[in-house]
């Protein structure tokens, strides 16, 4: 961190100075480590619009400019270019893998797709229509029961150890979720195919018949686990830092990921979209959900639409956009009812005056849900998709903050709105 400059703020007369830090790229920060100890008074930003929680050398957004780059590479070029576990290596370990980097990492992370026996029975616990996200909460969270063996959080190996089990079970656990919803058996991983092909096998194959993964619905597959790999400090990867933060092991920090990723205004969004498709049902009523969306006194929201950061375009969705046409086309569904009433809907909102000042567009959501729904994926478990793929930033960002020097437990503070401080009433007294 550079610092070159201090900033100085001036509060009943009293003036402070603090220091401003340089990152790489992006906005400076300044340091407000200082500011109780300086003046008795806290920093007030819920939401945290605009405060740094912690330095990261893993993704880059540029809300703005529409960037999104995992380790200096732009999503664009990791989208075309790349496989997933190639993307997961650069998130983890900061490069690119050479072609036996590559075979190493591949052949690690298939030596762990299995999950233990007994976890499988962890399944029969849940009703059959649970939502998988209440699944993968319990499942995942139970995973700290079954590695005892790698819980030293002060270890690299053992962190190493973790991230590679997390990775390469969660497909697992998905498609489980997936086969207990719809009463068939649990399929075995194929370690032959490749971590997304394998998790289509898991997810669509049955013991009476040969399933063959289609390449296209692969690579597309693919794609939207590399457009959710990472995306710097989001609600859900805080949850997961901030979880870390006491030390907790790394199974119970990415469940509570996995928690908060479920909510509709983050993760839950592509879910919410399709049931909003389905609920507007035809192109004729598109006119009267976005009257409703602008209406102020209207709680209902455009789903998929809408970014706290991208404020032109979202880069993901213009990759996923180009997916969905790819996936509709080798499916023949370019006629699908959902798909024609999500470009109507695409086409007015980028046309109307509220959502153009707003800067609202249709964000990577909005078409994942879209080409999930094509794949066959049910919408119930569009979350549990996106779950399993930002597992790996998940992992990457717990994995840097462990490793910090400067870490602490995170600890926010308050602006007190409540009661000052009284007695209970003789009345109340016993
Ligand atoms: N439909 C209608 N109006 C909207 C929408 C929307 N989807 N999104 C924001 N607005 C309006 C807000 O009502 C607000 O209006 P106001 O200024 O008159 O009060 C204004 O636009 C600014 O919106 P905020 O909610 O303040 O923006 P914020 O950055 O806090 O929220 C969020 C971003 C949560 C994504 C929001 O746009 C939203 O709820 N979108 C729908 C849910 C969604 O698609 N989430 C997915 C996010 S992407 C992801 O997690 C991968």
């Amino acid at each position: 961190m550079n610092t070159q400059r201090n900033a100085t703020l001036t509060v009943d007369g009293k003036t402070v100075e603090l220091p401003v830090y340089s990152g790489s790229i992006g906005p400076d920060v300044i340091d407000i480590r200082q500011l109780y100890a300086k003046t008795g008074m806290f920093t007030f930003d819920p939401g945290f619009v605009s405060t740094a929680a912690c330095k990261s050398e893993i993704t880059y957004i540029d809300g703005d400019a529409g960037v999104l780059l995992y380790r200096g590479y732009p999503i664009e070029q990791l989208a075309h270019h790349c496989d997933f576990l190639e993307v997961a290596y650069l998130i983890l370990r900061g490069e690119l893998p050479n072609a036996e980097q590559k075979q190493e990492f591949d052949t690690l992370v298939k030596r762990h797709t299995m999950v233990h026996e007994q976890l499988i029975r962890f399944y029969t616990g849940f009703r059959r229509d649970a939502h998988p996200m209440a699944v993968l909460v319990g499942v995942v969270g139970a995973l700290s029961a079954f590695y005892h063996d790698a819980m030293d959080i002060s270890d690299q190996y053992h962190r190493d150890v973790s991230a590679f089990r997390l990775i390469a079970k969660m497909p697992t656990i998905v498609a489980m979720a997936y086969k207990y919803g719809r009463g068939e058996p649990f399929m075995y991983p194929r370690n032959d195919l490749t971590y997304t092909a394998n998790f289509m096998h898991m997810m669509f194959a049955t013991p009476c018949e040969k399933y063959e993964p289609n390449p296209v619905l692969v690579r597309a597959l693919d794609r939207i686990f590399i457009l959710h790999a990472d995306h710097e400090q989001n609600a859900s990867t805080s949850t997961v830092r901030l979880a870390g933060s006491s030390g907790a092991n790394p199974f119970a920090c990415i469940s509570s990921g996995i928690a908060c990723l479920w909510g509709p205004a983050h993760g839950g969004a592509n879910e919410a979209c399709l049931n909003m498709l389905e609920e507007i049902g035809d192109v004729s009523r598109v006119g009267e959900y976005i009257r409703r969306a602008k209406d102020k006194n209207d709680p209902f929201k455009l789903m998929g639409f809408g970014h706290r950061v991208y404020k032109n375009f979202d880069p993901r969705a213009k990759l996923m956009r180009e997916t969905c046409h790819e996936v509709l086309n080798e499916l023949g569904l370019h006629d699908d009812r959902l798909f024609k009433l999500a470009i109507q809907l695409e086409k007015i909102a980028l046309e109307d005056d509220y959502f153009v000042e707003k800067k609202l567009y249709p964000n990577v959501d909005f078409y994942s849900g879209i080409v999930q729904r094509a794949l066959g994926i049910p919408t119930q478990l569009f979350t549990g998709i996106f779950a399993l793929a930002r597992t790996v930033g998940w992992i990457a960002q717990w994995n840097e903050m462990i490793g910090d020097p400067e870490q602490k437990i995170g600890r926010p503070r308050q602006l007190f709105t409540g009661a000052q401080k009284r007695d209970v009433p003789p009345m109340a007294r016993r």
